[in-house]
């Protein structure tokens, strides 16, 4: 596949990936999901089209969606549009190590009523695994996990 030059340090993401999850917080029971995520190209933008499914585990009832786009220059910059609306983060920026395949992601701040007060999320890539950590911070609780998943590639 061509890509655009600026998704290049990014191309390892494109695709369609699918594994399992734990959640929890402090102030909540923890559980399990299933997730899919999927990565696609669209034509020659500098853009990665992105989306998200979760569901539980146990009956396949859909969780959050989310879909966006990640823009990699000059920052990666992440729109995201939530399913519930849970949060008034319009915008994630973050930065990746290309080599190491690590990308960060981090709230922005807009005008944010919410009880949540920051959001970070930490995608890594070993052995053809891609594995994320969200964490969030809540106006009761600072930064703590929320999100841990696995995922393979299709
Ligand atoms: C609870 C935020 C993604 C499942 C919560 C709470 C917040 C939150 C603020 C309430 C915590 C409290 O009451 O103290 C977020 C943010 C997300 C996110 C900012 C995205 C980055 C997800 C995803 C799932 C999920 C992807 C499912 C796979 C849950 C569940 C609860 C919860 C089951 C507890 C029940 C509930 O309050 O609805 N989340 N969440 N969250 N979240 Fe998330």
């Amino acid at each position: 596949m061509v890509v655009h030059p600026a998704i290049e340090p990014l191309s390892y993401l494109i695709g369609t990936w699918r594994g399992q999850g734990e959640g929890g917080f402090p102030t909540i029971s923890s559980f399990a999901y299933g997730e899919e995520l999927n990565f696609t190209h669209p034509g020659n933008k500098p853009v990665i089209a992105y989306s998200q499914k979760t569901w539980k585990l146990n009956s396949g009832e859909p969780m959050h969606a989310e879909s966006g786009y990640w823009r990699p220059k000059p920052l990666l910059r992440l729109s995201v549009r939530r399913a519930p609306v849970l949060l008034k983060f319009r915008s994630k920026i973050g930065t990746y190590d290309a080599e190491k395949k690590v990308v960060k992601l981090q709230s922005e701040l807009v005008g944010n009523a919410s009880k949540v007060k920051e959001i970070t999320r930490v995608f890594t890539l070993v052995d053809e695994e891609l594995s994320y950590v969200v964490e969030m911070a809540t106006n009761l609780t600072d930064l703590q996990p929320h999100l841990k998943a696995y995922l393979k590639k299709l």
